[in-house]
């Protein structure tokens, strides 16, 4: 039976078969580090496919740069040996949600999550620190230092390990670090959006420009959406030196050229200039402007009307050459006003199809901070977290987009606004939206209101938003307010994680087991989900085969038995049900014989099954 890898894909390999495909010749074998044959690229020979059209060296070319970009994209490739652990009794509605709420560091979940939701997410949206000097992040750009010790007594890591600090501003890195921590989990996150996807990062002005520079090295120029001015409060601060500020930014890039147009619903506003005062067929119209914007010396000619007199240009010309205007008079887009004195261009308003966004949006279309502390403060019934987005933010992103059953991301979840942000546009417009929060738990600071109101961390304030913002909406049918909890934990096996003087210390009876002694079933499940790259928010059922619990995903997609003494018969009842896929653990065969018996009962029985043991 195949064995799963069981560990997060290696992206590098990815990267060089990607490589291969393009160019086969220039993948060759050669010795690794430790002597193991490995695939690498040969650099000499990619160079002449290239040509000319290569920067090598100290060259100069156009390019961002910081200390730490370079193990920042090997952070970002590098895989891992975790997992995600399910929690049921965190979770809401675990066995039918379709929701996921991930407790760890975004990066580890990040690389979990590539292989089951490659291409597949519609909508990432992030708020990531903004690098205020107090805002906290995890810096990957330090994996150096690997030894857990050292860490833990310098006091950098939380008590699940995490690796979580305060950027100083006298920090000689301070912006490197910022950009190291970014760096990789926006190339992890670009694999993770569908063809048609779009990334929206809450920025402000302390990271605004090197998350606008890094976003057009990981998206490409030309994916660049927009850097949209979101106008988040209507108080003036006068104590700021010089201007008060009013505004941050959402800076948007697209997966690629298939996002559809932006376009949102009219409004009664939207449509106030429109009316049809002289009974036009075509219905209320509003006119448009006929002069050229700047200077055009060759668009100023005179036009002539119906009547025979003439009409001077405007001083920059007309909008239109000659011929365009003619077509304009004779197609009634143009007509002739106020005793044939002047050019009006009718712009119709059923020509008009939505409302194409702005880049600058207002409080009262998109909410404002004191709007997002009121809904934290509605929900709570205390200020329980600082930093929270309006769910009308987010909500306005969701509509740009126009997917009703978009999968929607968010890996710096907070307080889980945009949890809340999709459950109620779920409930609004009757869509289907799905969603990943991804938090860590980062413990919140005795003293605070949150602390003194019982949570422990900001990952458990955020699933705390989730049930009481879908409690709302609970008896609401067709609306998902629920949410399985996942934790990222260490691998379930043993095996990955021994070195060779661990094994002296192992005992017995676990070296026999590669899995871990504290590890269920349901924790092996979705392990292999991952593995399998299959979506783990999947329906699970249990079936009990003589009091062998049997997990079957998704009506047969996938059915594991992790039980210790797998039998002939339960091996044939499995295979019975056709599933695509079957899983089991190794030790659960009484020996090797009983295990080669069990793939020739599939081959039998279900030859379609792929069948694995761990
Ligand atoms: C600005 S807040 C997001 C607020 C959120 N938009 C809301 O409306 O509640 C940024 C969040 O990212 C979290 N965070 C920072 N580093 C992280 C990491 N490496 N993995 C996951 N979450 C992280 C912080 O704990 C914080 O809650």
């Amino acid at each position: 039976m195949e064995r799963p890898r069981m560990t997060s894909p290696d992206l590098t390999r990815a990267n060089i078969d990607k490589i291969a495909d393009l160019f086969p010749t220039v993948v060759t074998e050669t010795l690794d580090a430790d002597g193991e044959p490995t695939r690498a690229v040969d650099f000499d020979l990619l160079r002449q496919e290239l040509s000319d059209h290569i920067v090598e060296g100290p060259q100069e070319r156009y390019q961002l740069d910081w200390p730490g970009k370079r193990a920042a994209a090997f952070a970002a490739n590098a895989p891992i040996a975790k997992t995600l652990r399910p929690v049921r009794e965190e979770s809401v509605e675990f066995d039918t949600t379709r929701n996921l709420f991930i407790e760890g560091d975004n990066l580890d979940a990040l690389k979990l999550l590539q292989e089951s939701y490659l291409g597949k997410v519609n909508l990432i949206f992030i708020d990531p620190p903004y690098n205020t000097g107090s805002d906290r992040f995890t810096y990957p750009d330090d994996f150096a230092v690997t030894n857990a010790d050292y860490l833990a007594r310098s006091g950098q890591t939380d008590d699940r390990g995490l690796r979580l600090q305060s950027n100083m501003e006298a920090n000689g890195r301070f912006h490197s670090d910022w950009l190291s921590m970014m760096y990789p989990r926006l190339r992890l996150a670009r694999n993770l959006l569908s063809p048609d996807g779009l990334l929206c990062v809450a920025i402000d002005d302390n990271e605004g420009s090197a998350l606008d520079a890094i976003g057009r090295e990981v998206f490409g120029e030309r994916n660049f959406v927009a850097k949209v001015i979101w106008k988040h409060t209507e108080q003036s601060k006068n104590d700021e030196p010089y201007f008060s500020r009013h505004h941050n930014y959402l800076v948007m890039f697209r997966r690629g050229e298939d996002l559809g147009q932006f376009r949102l619903p009219r409004t009664e506003a939207d449509n106030r200039a429109y009316s049809n005062p002289d009974n036009d067929p075509r219905g209320a119209w509003r006119s448009g402007d006929v002069r050229s914007p700047s200077p055009r010396p060759s668009l100023r000619f005179t036009v002539e009307t119906p009547s025979g007199k003439v009409i001077a240009p405007p001083e920059n010309g007309w909008r239109w050459s000659k011929e365009s205007i003619k077509q304009k008079i004779a197609s009634g887009e143009i007509v002739f006003r106020d005793g044939d004195s002047r050019l009006v261009r009718k712009i119709y308003l059923e020509d008009q199809v939505g409302r194409t966004p702005e880049t600058v949006w207002s409080g009262d279309v998109a909410g404002t901070t004191r709007q997002a502390n009121a809904e934290i403060k509605e929900l709570f019934g205390a200020t329980i977290f600082d930093t929270p987005k309006p769910t009308r933010l987010i909500r306005r992103v969701l509509e740009l987009l126009a997917l009703p059953n978009a999968l929607v991301l968010d890996f710096f979840a907070g307080s889980a606004s945009t949890a809340d942000a999709v459950i109620s546009q779920n409930a609004a417009d009757g869509g289907k939206r799905r969603f990943i929060m991804v938090q860590l738990p980062e413990p919140c600071d005795p003293g605070t209101e949150a602390a003194k109101a019982g949570f422990r961390t900001i990952a458990d304030i955020g699933k705390e938003r989730i049930r009481r913002a879908g409690a709302r909406f609970k008896d609401r049918r067709g609306v998902d307010t629920g949410f399985r909890a996942l934790r990222v934990d260490t691998t379930n096996m043993l095996e990955l994680e021994r070195s060779a003087d661990d094994l002296v210390q192992t005992s017995l009876a676990e070296s026999v087991d590669s899995v871990k002694s504290d590890r269920t079933d349901e924790d092996l499940l979705f392990q292999v989900l991952l593995d399998w790259g299959l979506d783990v928010a999947e329906p699970i059922t249990i079936d009990d085969f003589d009091r062998r619990r049997v997990l079957v995903v998704a009506d047969g997609a996938l059915v594991a038995c992790f039980a210790d003494d797998v039998t002939v018969d339960l091996v044939r009842r499995i295979a019975e049900k056709h599933p695509l896929r079957a899983v089991f653990k190794d030790s659960g065969f009484s020996s090797d014989a009983a295990r080669i018996n069990a793939e020739q009962i599939f081959r039998e029985v279900s030859p379609e099954t792929e069948v694995r043991a761990i």
